[in-house]
Order: structure tokens, then sequence, then C-alpha cells
């Protein structure tokens, strides 16, 4: 029993901190490098190659990125499907962020699949890296515009709010007085987040 306590705990310490680093710092990083997109294709398309060009690119993804978000969101469904009652502990507010935080996780995992299938994994299969033509000629879908819309603002959402639970998980926010600070600034990184995302999306379209 205390053996089995102890690697949940251990599980749900990682599925914490992997939501914030590696996998929040990359967002905040894959937002900030499709803004190159501002600067027109050439430079969009430059940068592209550049980063494809890096040596080990392919491990270097697998082991800080894919593996990391394959874990969050394994264990993430996990945490959804066997649903601690916690959130009903606290007030009318909490609720639907604990509501949200898992609504929100679920649209990310969906989007995430489908935007690394579109830009990386057909790329692999045709030998043909991402270009700001083809993510152009994919928004002119509607539908798929208002997907990618819905999976910025999820996943901006889902981080901003994470970290509020995250720096309760891990101590540093104890005292009412500090966790509403800490609300404040989890909403701004949300909104941040948010509007920071939809500008690229906004270059490509
Ligand atoms: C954009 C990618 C993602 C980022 C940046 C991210 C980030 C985070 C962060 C920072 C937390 C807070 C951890 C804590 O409470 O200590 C969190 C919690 C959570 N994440 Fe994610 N996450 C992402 C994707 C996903 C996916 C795909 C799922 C799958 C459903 C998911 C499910 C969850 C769940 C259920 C929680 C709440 C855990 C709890 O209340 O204990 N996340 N996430």
């Amino acid at each position: 029993m205390a053996t089995k306590n102890m690697y949940t705990f251990f599980l749900r310490r990682l599925h914490s901190i992997t939501g914030v680093l590696p996998i929040g710092a990359f967002l905040a990083e894959h937002f900030f490098t499709n803004s190159f997109a501002m600067f027109g294709p050439e430079v969009y398309n430059s940068k592209v190659e550049f980063f494809m060009g890096l040596p080990y690119i392919l491990m270097i993804e697998i082991a800080l990125i894919w593996i990391p978000i394959l874990f969050h969101g394994v264990y993430g469904f996990y945490i959804i499907y066997t649903g601690d009652a916690s959130a009903f502990r606290y007030r009318f507010a909490r609720n639907w962020m604990y509501v949200l935080q898992r609504v929100t996780g679920i649209i990310a995992f969906l989007f995430i699949c489908y935007h690394v299938y579109a830009t990386r994994i057909s790329g692999l299969v045709t030998g043909q890296h991402v270009s700001f033509e083809l993510v152009q000629r994919s928004l002119q879908n509607p539908a798929i515009l208002a997907f990618y819309i819905l999976g910025i603002v999820s996943a901006s959402y889902h981080l901003g709010n994470g970290l509020f639970g995250f720096f309760i998980t891990w101590g540093i926010t104890i005292g009412e007085k500090t966790q509403k600070v800490a609300s404040v600034f989890c909403v701004l990184v949300s909104a941040g987040l948010t509007v920071f995302g939809l500008a690229a999306l906004s270059y490509f379209v």
C-alpha cells in the first residue's frame, strides 16, 4: 500500500512538473518562433530550415517534447478518468477551474495530435518540411482555422490555470493572500499567451 502511494505521488509530481517544464516552456517558445511569420514566407521558411537542420533534431524532439507531452497527456486522461472528488471541496469558481482544466486538456490533446500529424509527421513521410505556404493553405479552411483558434485558447488557458495548481502542488503558494496574487499572475499568463498565440496565427491568415 505504502509503495503504491509513493508510486502515485511520484507520478503526480512528474505530471505536474512536465506540464511546466518542458511542455509549458515549449508552448511559449513555439508561439515565439512561429511569430517569425510576421516577417513573411522567406524569413519564416529559412527559420524552419534552420531548426530542422539542427543536429540530432528528431532525437531532441522525441526526448524533450514528444515523450513529456505523451506522458502528461496519457496520465492526464488517467487523472480525469479516476477523477478525485477534490473539486467539490472548493468554492464555486474553483470547481469551474477544475472542470475547465480537464476540458482544455482534452481539447489540447486532440489539437496537438492533429497539429503534430499535419506539420511534422506528414513531413517525415513525404520528406518535405512544413512551410509558410503549407500552413497558410490549410488555414484557408474555416474549420481548420477554428480548430487552431480553439487549440491555442485551450492550451493557453490550460497552462495559466495549471500554473495555479502547480504553485499549490509544490508548496509555493500556501496562504490565501499569496494564492490571490498567484491567481492574478495566472490570469495574466493565460491572457498573454492567448494574445501571443493568436497573433502568431494571424500572420498566416
Ligand atoms: C499544451 C500542452 C499542455 C500544457 C502546457 C499543460 C500544462 C499543465 C500544467 C502546468 C498543469 C498543472 C500541474 C499541477 O497541477 O501541478 C496541468 C495539469 C493538468 N493537465 Fe496539462 N498540459 C498540457 C496538456 C495536457 C493534455 C493533453 C492533457 C490530457 C488530457 C492534460 C491534462 C491535465 C490534467 C488532467 C491536469 C490537472 C491535474 C490535477 O488536477 O492534478 N494536459 N497541465
